[in-house]
Protein backbone atom coordinates (compact mmCIF):
# COMPACT_ATOMS: atom_id res chain seq x y z
CA UNK A 1 0.00 0.00 0.00
CA UNK A 2 1.69 3.36 -1.44
CA UNK A 3 -0.97 5.70 -0.05
CA UNK A 4 -4.53 5.80 0.00
CA UNK A 5 -7.14 8.94 -0.58
CA UNK A 6 -10.95 9.22 0.42
CA UNK A 7 -13.00 10.14 -2.31
CA UNK A 8 -15.60 12.46 -1.56
CA UNK A 9 -19.50 11.49 -3.22
CA UNK A 10 -19.98 12.90 -6.65
CA UNK A 11 -22.71 13.81 -7.87
CA UNK A 12 -23.94 12.07 -10.94
CA UNK A 13 -26.43 14.00 -12.89
CA UNK A 14 -29.15 11.83 -15.62
CA UNK A 15 -30.41 13.98 -18.41
CA UNK A 16 -32.15 14.02 -22.19
CA UNK A 17 -29.11 12.13 -24.35
CA UNK A 18 -27.90 15.10 -27.06
CA UNK A 19 -26.14 14.63 -30.65
CA UNK A 20 -23.05 16.10 -29.21
CA UNK A 21 -23.13 13.46 -26.91
CA UNK A 22 -22.28 10.44 -28.95
CA UNK A 23 -18.57 11.22 -29.10
CA UNK A 24 -18.33 10.66 -24.98
CA UNK A 25 -19.84 7.22 -25.58
CA UNK A 26 -17.46 5.38 -27.13
CA UNK A 27 -16.47 3.20 -24.24
CA UNK A 28 -20.26 2.17 -24.44
CA UNK A 29 -19.34 -0.44 -27.48
CA UNK A 30 -17.65 -0.38 -31.05
CA UNK A 31 -18.99 1.56 -33.95
CA UNK A 32 -22.29 -0.48 -34.33
CA UNK A 33 -23.58 0.37 -31.46
CA UNK A 34 -22.71 4.06 -30.97
CA UNK A 35 -24.32 3.67 -34.31
CA UNK A 36 -27.21 2.17 -32.65
CA UNK A 37 -27.23 5.24 -30.11
CA UNK A 38 -27.46 7.90 -32.87
CA UNK A 39 -30.33 6.39 -34.12
CA UNK A 40 -32.06 6.95 -31.19
CA UNK A 41 -31.93 10.91 -31.42
CA UNK A 42 -34.72 10.85 -34.35
CA UNK A 43 -37.04 8.71 -32.34
CA UNK A 44 -36.90 11.08 -29.46
CA UNK A 45 -37.72 14.02 -31.88
CA UNK A 46 -40.70 11.70 -32.36
CA UNK A 47 -41.92 10.89 -28.87
CA UNK A 48 -41.02 7.19 -29.70
CA UNK A 49 -38.57 7.02 -26.72
CA UNK A 50 -36.86 8.35 -24.05
CA UNK A 51 -32.81 8.07 -23.78
CA UNK A 52 -30.61 9.29 -21.16
CA UNK A 53 -27.14 9.71 -20.12
CA UNK A 54 -25.41 10.00 -16.71
CA UNK A 55 -22.81 13.30 -16.30
CA UNK A 56 -20.36 13.91 -13.67
CA UNK A 57 -19.62 17.23 -12.71
CA UNK A 58 -16.56 17.22 -15.01
CA UNK A 59 -19.10 16.94 -17.91
CA UNK A 60 -17.76 13.02 -18.77
CA UNK A 61 -20.25 10.81 -19.48
CA UNK A 62 -20.30 7.15 -17.34
CA UNK A 63 -23.79 5.75 -18.10
CA UNK A 64 -26.30 5.09 -21.11
CA UNK A 65 -29.67 3.83 -21.73
CA UNK A 66 -33.14 3.96 -22.76
CA UNK A 67 -36.91 3.33 -22.97
CA UNK A 68 -38.24 2.12 -26.45
CA UNK A 69 -42.37 3.12 -26.48
CA UNK A 70 -42.59 1.83 -30.22
CA UNK A 71 -42.57 -2.18 -29.58
CA UNK A 72 -45.47 -2.90 -27.00
CA UNK A 73 -48.48 -0.25 -26.71
CA UNK A 74 -48.55 1.20 -23.35
CA UNK A 75 -45.16 -0.41 -22.00
CA UNK A 76 -41.98 1.16 -22.09
CA UNK A 77 -38.65 -1.52 -23.04
CA UNK A 78 -35.79 -0.62 -21.32
CA UNK A 79 -32.75 -1.14 -23.65
CA UNK A 80 -28.86 -0.48 -24.16
CA UNK A 81 -28.29 0.09 -20.51
CA UNK A 82 -24.67 0.73 -20.02
CA UNK A 83 -22.34 1.96 -17.27
CA UNK A 84 -18.87 2.53 -18.10
CA UNK A 85 -16.24 -0.54 -17.40
CA UNK A 86 -14.93 1.14 -14.54
CA UNK A 87 -17.67 2.79 -12.46
CA UNK A 88 -19.76 -0.04 -12.52
CA UNK A 89 -21.12 -1.76 -9.10
CA UNK A 90 -21.23 1.66 -7.33
CA UNK A 91 -25.20 2.00 -8.25
CA UNK A 92 -25.36 4.50 -10.72
CA UNK A 93 -27.08 1.28 -12.78
CA UNK A 94 -30.14 1.48 -10.59
CA UNK A 95 -29.99 5.28 -10.70
CA UNK A 96 -30.08 5.53 -14.71
CA UNK A 97 -33.11 2.63 -13.81
CA UNK A 98 -34.73 4.31 -11.73
CA UNK A 99 -34.72 7.84 -14.07
CA UNK A 100 -35.91 5.98 -16.70
CA UNK A 101 -39.01 4.41 -14.48
CA UNK A 102 -39.51 7.87 -13.40
CA UNK A 103 -39.88 9.09 -17.08
CA UNK A 104 -42.28 6.30 -18.35
CA UNK A 105 -44.32 7.10 -15.18
CA UNK A 106 -44.82 10.48 -15.84
CA UNK A 107 -45.93 9.42 -19.52
CA UNK A 108 -48.49 7.75 -17.79
CA UNK A 109 -47.53 4.40 -18.39
CA UNK A 110 -47.74 1.29 -16.04
CA UNK A 111 -45.72 -0.69 -17.04
CA UNK A 112 -41.40 -1.52 -17.82
CA UNK A 113 -40.21 -4.19 -19.97
CA UNK A 114 -36.52 -4.82 -20.56
CA UNK A 115 -34.59 -8.44 -21.48
CA UNK A 116 -31.25 -9.68 -20.71
CA UNK A 117 -29.20 -12.33 -22.36
CA UNK A 118 -29.28 -15.69 -20.60
CA UNK A 119 -25.47 -15.63 -19.79
CA UNK A 120 -25.60 -12.37 -18.05
CA UNK A 121 -26.85 -13.65 -14.36
CA UNK A 122 -25.15 -10.43 -13.02
CA UNK A 123 -27.47 -8.18 -15.04
CA UNK A 124 -30.50 -10.54 -14.08
CA UNK A 125 -29.99 -10.44 -10.61
CA UNK A 126 -30.00 -6.26 -10.38
CA UNK A 127 -32.94 -6.19 -12.29
CA UNK A 128 -34.56 -8.59 -10.08
CA UNK A 129 -33.36 -7.23 -7.13
CA UNK A 130 -35.58 -3.74 -8.87
CA UNK A 131 -38.64 -5.50 -9.16
CA UNK A 132 -38.36 -6.61 -12.36
CA UNK A 133 -39.88 -10.32 -12.91
CA UNK A 134 -39.53 -13.09 -15.66
CA UNK A 135 -42.14 -13.23 -18.23
CA UNK A 136 -40.79 -15.10 -21.01
CA UNK A 137 -37.90 -15.67 -22.71
CA UNK A 138 -37.17 -14.25 -26.75
CA UNK A 139 -34.54 -14.57 -29.64
CA UNK A 140 -32.83 -11.47 -30.39
CA UNK A 141 -30.25 -10.04 -32.42
CA UNK A 142 -28.37 -7.05 -33.21
CA UNK A 143 -25.52 -5.78 -36.14
CA UNK A 144 -21.85 -6.24 -35.26
CA UNK A 145 -18.56 -5.57 -36.53
CA UNK A 146 -18.08 -6.89 -40.66
CA UNK A 147 -21.57 -6.48 -41.01
CA UNK A 148 -22.77 -9.57 -39.18
CA UNK A 149 -25.43 -9.97 -36.64
CA UNK A 150 -25.56 -11.36 -33.30
CA UNK A 151 -28.09 -13.25 -32.47
CA UNK A 152 -28.99 -14.44 -28.00
CA UNK A 153 -31.67 -15.71 -26.42
CA UNK A 154 -33.06 -13.52 -23.73
CA UNK A 155 -35.27 -13.44 -20.57
CA UNK A 156 -37.58 -10.98 -20.97
CA UNK A 157 -38.05 -9.49 -17.56
CA UNK A 158 -41.68 -6.93 -16.73
CA UNK A 159 -42.80 -4.22 -13.99
CA UNK A 160 -45.64 -2.71 -12.71
CA UNK A 161 -44.67 1.30 -12.43
C1 LIG B 1 -25.70 -4.03 -15.89
C2 LIG B 1 -25.21 -2.60 -15.58
C3 LIG B 1 -25.94 -1.62 -16.48
C4 LIG B 1 -25.56 -2.31 -14.12
O1 LIG B 1 -25.06 -1.04 -13.77
P1 LIG B 1 -24.20 -0.87 -12.41
O2 LIG B 1 -23.96 0.56 -12.21
O3 LIG B 1 -23.02 -1.76 -12.48
O4 LIG B 1 -25.26 -1.45 -11.36
P2 LIG B 1 -25.45 -1.00 -9.83
O5 LIG B 1 -24.15 -0.60 -9.27
O6 LIG B 1 -26.58 -0.08 -9.72
O7 LIG B 1 -25.92 -2.37 -9.21
C5 LIG B 1 -24.95 -3.39 -9.00
C6 LIG B 1 -25.52 -4.66 -9.52
O8 LIG B 1 -25.41 -4.69 -10.92
C7 LIG B 1 -25.15 -6.01 -11.36
N1 LIG B 1 -24.03 -6.01 -12.28
C8 LIG B 1 -24.10 -6.45 -13.55
N2 LIG B 1 -22.93 -6.34 -14.16
C9 LIG B 1 -22.07 -5.84 -13.25
C10 LIG B 1 -20.68 -5.51 -13.29
N3 LIG B 1 -19.95 -5.69 -14.41
N4 LIG B 1 -20.10 -5.01 -12.18
C11 LIG B 1 -20.83 -4.83 -11.06
N5 LIG B 1 -22.15 -5.12 -10.96
C12 LIG B 1 -22.76 -5.62 -12.06
C13 LIG B 1 -24.93 -6.85 -10.15
O9 LIG B 1 -26.12 -7.62 -9.96
C14 LIG B 1 -24.76 -5.89 -9.01
O10 LIG B 1 -25.44 -6.36 -7.90
P3 LIG B 1 -24.72 -7.26 -6.79
O11 LIG B 1 -24.20 -6.28 -5.80
O12 LIG B 1 -25.82 -8.10 -6.29
O13 LIG B 1 -23.62 -8.04 -7.43
C15 LIG B 1 -23.68 -2.45 -15.76
O14 LIG B 1 -23.03 -3.31 -14.85
C16 LIG B 1 -23.18 -2.72 -17.15
O15 LIG B 1 -23.09 -1.80 -17.96
N6 LIG B 1 -22.83 -3.98 -17.46
C17 LIG B 1 -22.31 -4.34 -18.77
C18 LIG B 1 -23.35 -4.20 -19.86
C19 LIG B 1 -24.61 -4.98 -19.53
O16 LIG B 1 -24.56 -6.13 -19.10
N7 LIG B 1 -25.75 -4.32 -19.75
C20 LIG B 1 -27.06 -4.88 -19.47
C21 LIG B 1 -27.59 -5.59 -20.66
S1 LIG B 1 -29.20 -6.29 -20.29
Amino acid sequence: MYGRITVVAIEVVFRNLEPSDLSDLDWSGGAEHLTAIAEVLPLMVADEADYLVSELPNGRLVAAGGADLRPVPGVGVLWQLSVHPLLRGLGIGTGLIVALEERLRARGLAEARLSVEHDNPDAARLYRRLGYRDCGSAVESWPVAGGRRYVTVTTVLRKDL
